[in-house]
Parts: structure tokens; sequence; C-alpha cells
């Protein structure tokens, strides 16, 4: 293991069944003030750019989607220099068309999970827009590189606080209020990435049809994760060629999100 990670530009976080992505990488520990990320931090090079990999709920999927330590992992890549994050993550569908192993690129998000530390600004004024939660760039460039898999683009993510499923009866009104897709790690990962004046775009992959379209057992964990196996070959894939599509520099507003607010803390 490296003492002193090298500088990475992009970040991928690893949702359910990908906990590792990046061949011949360094390991590396690192510290934030909001304690550990969920894991050691993987960086390599893809296609010329550097690439920091942590797989969100630990190798070993120690950490339940209520317990990541979301606010720790959002900072710890953005202090070995990252500045744009594709995110990996498993989800129900919502409406019968989004069946296993269609994969989405949301374009909103309804946040239903409760009690998460979702802000890395408890004092001062700091209100982050985050009418489009997702970078636009970021996702043109995972709809290009998935153009192979014909990913959904746009949706409404709803983020439930988990750790159980969703009952029918849930499940059918977040399809009438809009979901498309439902999970339990979405938020507030994207809106800390904001926070941070980060990029962030999610690739979902429909691993279930939720208890409101399903017709019989509802959803189950194994169901969650054979499907999520089954597709990890083409989400590597997807990921891989994404990176190599994102600006060097970045021209979306993301950047610049903070511009002009007096922050009440040092960003690393
Ligand atoms: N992750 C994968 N499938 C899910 C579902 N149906 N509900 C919530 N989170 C999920």
């Amino acid at each position: 293991m490296n003492e002193r990670p090298p500088e990475a530009e992009i970040g991928v976080i690893g949702g359910s069944g990908l906990y590792a992505l990046l061949d011949g990488a360094t390991e590396h520990d690192v510290s934030t003030p909001y304690g550990a990320p969920s894991d050691r931090i993987t960086i390599a090079e893809v296609g010329g750019r550097r690439v920091a990999f942590l797989p969100r709920h630990g190798r070993d999927h120690r950490f339940p989607p209520h317990k990541i330590p979301y606010r720790a992992n959002l900072w710890a890549l953005r202090s070995l220099g990252v500045r744009q994050i594709v995110a990996p993550c498993a989800v129900g569908g919502l409406r019968p068309e989004l069946g296993p192993g269609t994969f989405v690129v949301p374009d909103q998000l309804i946040d239903r999970t409760s009690g998460r530390q979702q802000t890395y600004y408890d004092s001062g004024a700091v209100h982050v827009s985050f009418a489009d939660p997702y970078c636009p760039v970021g996702r043109r460039a995972v709809l290009a590189a998935g153009e192979r898999v014909s990913p959904v683009d746009g949706g409404t993510m709803v983020v439930v606080e988990g750790p159980r499923f969703s009952t029918r009866a849930e499940s059918r009104w977040f399809a009438e209020i809009g979901g498309s897709i439902v999970n339990m790690t979405g938020h507030p990962e994207a809106v800390l990435a904001r926070e941070l004046a980060l990029c962030y775009t999610a690739i979902a992959l429909v691993t279930d049809l939720d208890a409101g379209v399903e017709g019989e057992h509802g959803v189950t964990m194994s169901e969650v994760f054979r499907v999520f196996t089954e597709n990890t070959a083409k989400l590597r894939d997807i990921l891989l060629d994404t990176v190599t599509r994102l600006p060097a520099e970045r021209e979306c507003a993301c950047p610049s999100t903070l511009d002009g607010i007096k922050l009440p803390i040092d960003l690393p």
C-alpha cells in the first residue's frame, strides 16, 4: 500500500456487486474529517485518465445503505483530486417496461430517506442548486459509452431509506408521483457531490421489478445480487469506456456551484 496516494481526476463509486474495477491499481487509505471512507481507494490509469475506485458498501459489503459514510466517501475522493464521479447502483424498476437487466441514466431524483447526514454545511448560509441533480456532460458520456445496451435516457430515481424493500402500496405511489426506478443509496451521495462542486452521474442497473409492478413474491435480495452479478461485465465495460469520454476540462455548471458563496469550511 502506498503512503501518499497519487492524484486522480475521475472517481467511480461501485455499488452492490461491484467491489473492484481497476486492474493494476494501487491501494490507499484515505482519512477525512468525517471519518474513514467505506474502504481503501484503488487508483489506476484507464485510457490515459487517472481513476479512483471506491466500493460504496465496502468490499465485504459491510455497510448497509443507511450506514454508508457518504460524507467521508465524497470528501476522500475530492481530496485525491477527483472532480468527476460516475456512480453505478442497483435499482428496482417502478414501471413494467423497466425490467431486470435494463440500464437507466436518471436525470431526476426524489429523496424519501430520513435521518441521513446530507450536508457538509451545518453552519453558514450554503444552499446549493439541485434542480438538476446529475451532470449533463457526465450523463451524455455514460449514454454514449452504453450505446450497445441501449440505456434509457432519463428517469426519476426514488431513494428510500431501507434497508427493507418497499411495500406494494409504497411502490405504486412512487410510480404515481413520477418515479421510474427506486434504490437506497442515490441520496445523499448526489447532493454531497454537488456540495463539493463535483460532477456526479448515476448509472442505474435494474435488478428487479419493485413490489408495485411485480406480481408474486415481492423483491428479494438474492434476485438483486443475481441480476447485478449477471450484468457486471457489461457495467464494467460501460464504466471504463465512460471514463475515456469524460472531458479533461469541465465546461458544465458543476464546478461553479459554490461561486460567490462564503463557505464555513475549507474544501480539500
Ligand atoms: N435496489 C435494487 N432493487 C431495489 C428495490 N426494488 N428497492 C430499493 N432498492 C433496490
